[in-house]
């Protein structure tokens, strides 16, 4: 595995070695953990190169704390990474993707209205910007996106549309603990009490999947999922909604099969955690 932090470095390698071949791409923020690596294994099927970037993206947090906490582990990662077979890591410092603060600003209209886009002012320009540059850079024929993160991949289908980059977009399921908690970087910052309180989110998840699937309504399932935290106190619930799996704007009621998302984001300690199922 090939480990490159300088554009020009790893354009110079792609060039060379690109020509006829398929190459599959996994953008991440490092802190890797199973979620990650499945992205890896699937690209790996799918594709003759496989490359992963990892970068903590400044522009991306709206929190200087959720920056500043956020776990890096650059040796393990090439490590993992290595293991599930990627063939090229690029990990560039801040100064070679942002020689300076990046003057661009993208607006993903409806999307920036609900969710992370209306809780997290500024956060998909951060996505949009540097994953338009790391297609730039890359120039990959697939991408690798979870469905942990619903809302990112519709901002990332509308960047590839709005800005015609030849990249298939690829959502892979979500990747879970065997309590049902989604894996995520930020989980390690969770004391060993959260931790064992964290599954909460899964299970709200799956009592409003349950609920509507017998029948009930968009409106009762959401205040069932209140309901259900105002009993967890050490949870503060930011928003349940049952929304377009694509769209991600708010459904009224159960929409055709694979087209509905119940999607929570919640604040367990110093922790913000996001979850979400579609049905
Ligand atoms: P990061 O949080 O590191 O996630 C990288 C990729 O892994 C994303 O596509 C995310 O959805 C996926 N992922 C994370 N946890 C997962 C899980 N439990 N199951 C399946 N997939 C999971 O998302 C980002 O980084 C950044 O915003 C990035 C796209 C790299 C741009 O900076």
């Amino acid at each position: 595995m090939l480990v490159f932090e300088t554009i020009s470095a790893i354009r110079q390698y792609l060039a060379s070695s690109q020509t006829v071949q398929s190459v599959g791409f996994v953008p991440t923020m490092g802190a890797l953990h199973e979620g990650h690596t499945t992205l890896i294994e699937t690209a790996r099927r799918e594709n003759d190169i496989v490359v992963s970037s990892i970068f903590v993206n400044p522009v991306q947090f709206n929190n200087a704390d959720d920056l500043a906490r956020y776990p890096r582990t650059l040796e393990q990662d090439c490590q993992r990474l290595d293991a599930v077979g990627c063939d090229v890591v690029f990990a560039p410092p801040v100064a070679e993707m942002y020689p300076e603060p990046p003057a661009l600003k993208l607006n993903f209209g409806e999307l920036e209205t609900v969710m992370e886009g209306a809780m997290r002012p500024g956060h998909f320009n951060g996505v949009g910007i540097v994953v338009a540059k790391l297609f730039n850079v890359v120039q990959p024929h697939r991408a690798y996106f979870g469905q942990k993160d619903l809302q990112q991949v519709a901002v990332i289908r509308r960047l590839i549309r709005d800005l015609s980059f030849p990249v298939e977009l690829i959502r892979c399921p979500t990747v879970r603990e065997a309590d049902g908690l989604a894996m995520s970087s930020r989980n390690r910052n969770l004391t060993p009490a959260e931790r064992a309180q964290a599954p909460a989110i899964y299970q709200a998840l799956t009592l409003a999947h349950d609920l509507m699937h017998e029948g009930q309504s968009v409106a009762h399932a959401k205040a069932a999922v209140e309901d259900f935290f105002s009993q967890k106190p050490s949870f503060r619930l930011e928003y349940v909604e049952i929304a377009n799996a694509d769209t991600l704007q708010p459904a009224s009621e159960v929409l055709a099969p694979g087209q509905t998302a119940v999607c929570i984001a919640a604040h367990l300690g110093k922790v913000r955690l996001i979850d979400n199922l579609v049905f």
